[in-house]
């Protein structure tokens, strides 16, 4: 039988433990592509008792044989692509041209794009609360055709012609509306110029490369972020500035001509989020303390606190339907051991009446629970389904039943081997 392609798609606002799934995953893959986002990105993958949290090399790149691609839709910023390749290389993990490849259409990012995104978050009214790496501005300058792409840094001529037409435009900017300083045309080609040196080897034509063993390759779509962050069908304007669904996976992977055959949506089973915006079953107090304590819920990318909220099913709904959800992945259930009740959002409730569709506006909805009993003991021991406790299989009854999908693997622990699969 032919293997299967796969997406893994966040689900909530991302940090579901997409990386943990993926290195899981890519055992059975050939490639693994990242199709959008940048290093606003942080998965973390921990392999006997070393952990390893990547922003921008799919998290495959541990399993040896296996090719990791860049799609055309991934943002780089070359001098943390680098600077990743080598703490791998220094790890013991064989990075090269032979299992690392770029599309020669990624977008860079510039030091104006990071400094830019600081500048704007700073200047707005209602706070994104970005990662402050670029990210934002360099798919702007995408989209309004001005981009400096991988295929620019090998080819000076090219990158300083460029290079120095978005000088022109955006230094007066700096100075003028920021009071801040420009950037020097010489300085910035030739540090940029080094980065295509090192760079250039990785560098690959996916079509050509890839179009004729299509048939053959089974392929791991590694998606960032996550559905509520979605530039279109997420929280706007606290968003990212990707397409961040399953349907991008082909196209942002540089792939488009691989046929995608399931969706894995992963969740945690509860909720939180990173920075601003909208949130309904946002916790504060002692069950907060309880999630952020025993989730580590802190930023793989930033090192922020993370907001944490029960888990909202109203909310998985509509990204099972957006991303055409296929099977389900619970992540951290672990992290509910020890609660007696648990609360589960079924329902939401705006001005005192319940809503009977998906709200427009998430800010100011009211979360309806439904109470579920906790479970005694532990779960993280546990290898296969029924090791669980029955309140534990109950709560992931409950899931399925309301989101009609079937759970198809459970994560208990941070590590490798601590994961549950049914048929
Ligand atoms: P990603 O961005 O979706 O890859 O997720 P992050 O790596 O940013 O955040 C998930 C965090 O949870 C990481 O620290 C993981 O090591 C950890 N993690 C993943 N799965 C589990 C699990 O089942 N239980 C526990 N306790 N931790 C987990
Ligand atoms: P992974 O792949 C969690 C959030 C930021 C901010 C918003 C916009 O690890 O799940 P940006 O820098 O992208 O312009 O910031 O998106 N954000 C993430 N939150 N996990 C991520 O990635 C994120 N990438 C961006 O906190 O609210
Ligand atoms: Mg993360």
């Amino acid at each position: 039988m032919r293997k299967r392609n796969l997406a893994v798609i966040g689900l909530q606002w991302g940090d579901e433990g997409k990386g943990k799934i993926i290195d899981s995953l890519s055992r059975d893959v050939d490639v693994i592509a990242r199709f959008q986002g940048g290093n606003n990105a942080g998965h973390t993958v921990v392999v006997r008792g070393e952990k390893f949290v990547f922003h921008l090399i799919p998290s495959g790149i541990l399993r040896p044989g296996k090719t990791c691609l860049l799609g055309n839709g991934v943002v780089v910023d070359p001098r943390v692509l680098i600077s990743e390749i080598e703490s791998l290389q220094k790890a013991g993990i064989s990075v090269g041209p032979e299992n690392l490849k770029i599309s020669p259409f990624c977008h860079l990012i510039l030091p104006y794009h990071r400094l830019m995104d600081t500048l704007r978050e700073g200047d707005r009214d209602k706070k994104i609360g970005t990662t402050k790496r670029g990210i934002g501005p360099c798919y702007v300058d995408k989209v309004n055709r001005c981009g400096i792409r991988m295929r620019d840094l090998i080819c000076p001529e090219r990158f300083s012609q460029v290079l120095a037409e978005n000088l022109r435009q955006k230094n007066p900017i700096f100075e003028k509306v920021y009071g801040h300083e420009g950037y020097e045309l010489d300085a910035l080609s030739r540090e940029y110029l080094e980065y295509g040196r090192t760079l250039e080897p990785f560098i690959c034509d996916f079509t050509e490369y890839f179009f004729p063993r299509r048939e053959k390759l089974c392929v791991l779509f590694e998606g960032a972020q996550g559905t509520f962050l979605d530039v279109d069908y997420g929280t706007y304007p606290f968003v990212t500035s990707s397409s961040v669904i399953a349907a991008n996976a082909r196209l942002g992977s540089g792939l488009p001509f691989v046929r995608l055959d399931a969706v894995l949506g992963v969740a945690k089973a509860y909720t939180t989020r990173v920075g601003e915006g909208p949130f309904p079953t946002e916790l504060s107090g002692k069950f907060l303390d309880f999630f952020r304590q025993r989730g580590v819920e802190f930023g793989a990318t930033t090192g922020r606190p993370r907001r944490c909220g029960w888990l909202d099913l109203v909310l998985l709904k509509r990204a099972v339907q957006i991303n055409h959800v296929t099977e389900l992945v619970l992540t951290k259930l672990d992290v509910l051991d020890g609660l007696e009740k648990i609360q589960v959002c079924t329902g939401y409730r705006r001005e005192g009446k319940k809503l009977h569709s998906f709200p427009d506006e998430l800010r100011g909805v009211l979360p309806q629970y439904t109470e579920m009993p906790g479970w005694p003991g532990g779960v993280s021991g546990a290898r296969s389904f029924r090791d669980l406790p029955a309140q534990a299989r109950d709560y992931i009854r409950m899931i399925e039943e309301y989101l009609e999908i079937k759970v198809r693997y459970v994560s208990v622990g941070e590590k490798r081997e601590a994961i549950l699969s049914q048929e």
